[in-house]
């Protein structure tokens, strides 16, 4: 399935997309999110909720980040699109993280320049697929975590 011809909840979206306006909210939640309030990042949260196909497991091979964009369900930002980024590290595991850099709020993309990691184009900011911390540039915080799943040839996000 081709995420950018989808309707509606998602869609895969270039990296270099500015996310306006967007905050990052500091503290564990309970929807399914956690944010970590340091560089120190924090354990995957767990899923609740039915979540939302953001992928397929085609689109997401092993070892591969992906940028998608959904629509968030749940808490203060229900009905609003969001950019996330993916990380597959094995057959049966994703893991998730907001698009939102923690420098300034701009999107963070699925590739880097050198290395495999997220990056932030604005001023040059790579975080860790495995677990979203800062690694180098600006940013000093790591990528706030999202609930997510592999079940059969679908992603998740819980969102
Ligand atoms: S906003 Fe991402 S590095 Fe500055």
């Amino acid at each position: 399935m081709n995420p950018l011809s989808s309707p509606g909840t998602r869609r895969a979206f270039v990296g270099t997309t500015v996310a306006a306006g967007a905050t990052l909210a500091l503290a564990a939640c309970g929807d399914g999110s956690s944010a970590a309030p340091n560089n120190v990042p924090s354990a995957p949260p767990e899923p609740v909720g039915a979540g939302t196909v953001v992928a397929t497991t085609a689109e997401l091979a092993v070892g591969t980040r992906l940028a998608v964009s959904a629509v968030r369900t749940r808490g203060e930002e229900a009905g609003q699109e969001a950019g996330f980024l993916l990380f597959r590290p094995n057959r049966h595991t994703v893991l998730a993280y907001t698009a939102i850099c923690t420098h300034q709020g701009c999107a963070v993309g699925a590739k880097a320049p050198e290395g495999e990691a997220f990056y932030c184009s604005c001023h040059g900011s790579y975080f860790q697929p495995e677990d979203g911390k800062a690694v180098a540039g600006p940013a000093r915080g790591a990528l706030e975590r999202f609930a997510a799943q592999i079940k059969g040839e679908q992603v998740l996000l819980f969102i």
